[in-house]
């Protein structure tokens, strides 16, 4: 029993980079938001590609996610979807669908999320479709999906159609029509990515350095989204970390009503309880379980620009990239340079791309890339086509094991080395959307008319000359695709950067203007010196040129990293 059921297209369904993100209360609300999205995901896809198919379903557990799952039931059933994978309750955290996905040759994913924005009913809730490679869908597919939910009509359900979501294993359905039968198989929501991990990592030896002798003692914070599960699972029972190392393990519809944002202003529980000393690694992580923030003995901060850098000047530790081999290394335009000294010592490709996890699914298809990064929180290799967040702590448990040194240690050794890149960014969020076009757009004209190129900022005995200024683009290397207006950069003659650039995943009210900082250090004697001293000069030109202060009547950021 299908049935065509008549609506009106919304104007306001393009998704951004983290899938298509609003309030809760606009899916739950306005008529048919839902429904519509839904079905111009699904009619994106050609019909004969879709007929037969599978599909991976997930949630971060957020509030409407249920909700929203058995819609998309019984709409997958209406449009010829033959199998939907489903977690366990609805939960998979995005790594895990990416995982699946690929394991199964699934031909996408659907992943309920908002990411690191709050849930519940006052909060965000967010549709993300994943490709065939596990991956992001690409501006193109994106836009396909904008342009079927511009002139939607009517889409297909199957109204009386009820699975359960707690009954693992198969629950399969006659529909009586021509895409006969469908077929629902719910999953537990750990067991296959538990596995992965299995064949990238030695667990023994990451057991030995939590269970043995010298024990090391972590505190893991799940922010009451996704990872409890996972964190439970994988870190206590396999690898013998105390149960008591893993806090805010129960997913929760509001996530408890904070921020699932594991950064040092929402984290700042887990950075309070890493302070005492008492344990030598800390890791908290976002709502959906991709973005990971690592921090050291009395919460050494381990910036994700240098946590991907490290990662990659280390990856002898690690059974899955002494296997593979290390192949080219990316990472987003605002991620520090530090990667780019790891790159150019292993004489290895070094990619720059724009941000957003999509771009870099092309270079590890085609095999240029391994590992990568983004200042955002986030890192991952090509074992998936996600950032991962718990991958993320095995990467680094795995070094610690292997060179018997602390998080901090590991890192001062990586800067004396290679140099250290300070790095600050600034956040202005909730700014009137017309005032960040035009300040963005003023700061264009500015930096790139012909005179700039030329200047020279001084700011106390430091003077700074533009070596480049420019407008971010990004050509594919695979494909020829390309991306513009990714970002204002300016970039000096001693290596250091400021960038601006709109974030694409504010769901909320008004726009998020973000500036990045950046200045290299090559001399050890000054590597322990204070990021906003360092970066101070940096910042007020900054301030200075794009007047954000005046122009948005803000007297600071609103967070800082
Ligand atoms: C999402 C993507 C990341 C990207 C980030 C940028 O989280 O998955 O790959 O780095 O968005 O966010 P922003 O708010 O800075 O645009
Ligand atoms: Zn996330």
């Amino acid at each position: 029993p299908v049935r065509h059921e008549r609506t009106s297209p919304y104007d306001d369904q393009r998704p951004g980079p983290g899938g298509l993100r609003k309030k809760t209360s606009v899916f739950e609300s306005k008529r048919n938001y839902l429904q519509n999205y839904i079905q111009s995901v699904l009619s994106s896809i050609d019909l004969r590609d879709r007929q037969g198919s599978t599909v991976v379903v997930g949630s971060d557990g957020r509030y409407f996610s249920r909700t929203a799952i058995e819609v998309i039931v019984q709409m997958a059933a209406a449009n010829g979807i033959g199998r939907l994978v489903i977690g366990h309750n609805g939960i998979l955290s995005t790594p895990a669908v990416s995982c699946i996905i690929r394991k199964i040759k699934a031909i996408g994913g659907i992943i309920l999320t908002a990411s690191h924005n709050p849930g519940g009913p006052g909060g965000d809730f967010g549709i993300k479709f994943n490709v065939a490679n596990g991956g992001p869908s690409s501006d193109t597919v994106t836009e396909k999906i904008y342009q079927v939910s511009r002139t939607l009509e009517e889409y297909a359900i199957c109204p009386d159609l009820r699975i359960d979501l707690s009954r693992l294993g198969r629950q399969d359905f006659d529909l009586e029509n021509k895409f006969k039968p469908f077929r629902v198989e719910i999953v537990d929501s750990v067991e296959v990515y538990l596995n992965m991990l299995r064949g990238i990592f030695d667990f023994n030896a990451i057991k030995g350095l939590l269970t043995g002798p010298e024990q090391l003692k972590i505190r893991i914070d799940a922010m009451n989204g996704v990872m409890g599960p996972y964190v439970r699972r994988i870190l206590c029972d396999e690898l013998g970390a105390p149960a008591n190392s893993a806090v805010n393990c129960v997913p929760l519809e509001d996530f408890g009503g904070q921020y699932p944002d594991p950064n040092l202003t929402y984290a700042a529980s887990l950075v309070e309880s890493m302070k005492g000393g008492d344990f030598g690694f800390g890791a908290a992580f976002d709502a959906d379980g991709d973005r990971c923030m690592i921090l050291g003995q009395n919460a050494f901060f381990v910036h994700p620009s240098d946590s991907v850098a490290v990662m990659a000047a280390n990856t002898s530790c690690i059974p899955y990239f002494r296997q593979m081999g290390l192949r080219g290394l990316a990472r987003s335009m605002p991620t520090s340079t530090a990667l780019d000294k790891v790159a150019k010592a292993l004489k290895l490709a070094l990619y720059e791309t724009p941000s957003g996890w999509r771009f870099f699914g092309n270079l590890m298809d085609s095999g240029r890339c391994s590992l990568c990064g983004e200042e955002s929180f986030g890192t991952g290799s090509d074992h998936i086509r996600e950032k991962d967040g718990l991958w993320s702590v095995l990467m680094w448990l795995s070094i610690m094991a292997s060179r018997k040194q602390s998080v901090e240690e590991i890192v001062k050794d990586h800067w004396a080395k290679l140099g250290r890149n300070y790095v600050c960014r600034f956040d202005y969020e909730g700014i009137e959307p017309k005032v960040a076009f035009y300040l963005m757009r003023d700061l264009e004209a500015m930096i790139t008319d012909k005179t700039f190129t030329s200047q020279k900022f001084a700011v106390g005995n430091n003077v700074y000359s533009v070596e480049k200024a420019d407008n971010f683009e990004y050509i594919d290397p695979v494909d020829g695709t390309v991306a513009r207006n990714q970002g204002l950069r300016i970039i000096f003659s001693d290596g250091s950067r400021l960038i601006f650039r709109l974030s694409g995943t504010s769901g909320g009210v008004g726009a998020t203007i973000r500036i990045y900082a950046e200045s290299y250090e090559r001399d050890p004697e000054k590597h322990g010196r204070e990021t906003q001293a360092v970066l101070g000069p940096l910042i007020a030109i900054a301030l200075k040129i794009s007047n954000i202060h005046e122009r948005t009547g803000r007297r600071g950021p609103s967070v800082i990293t």
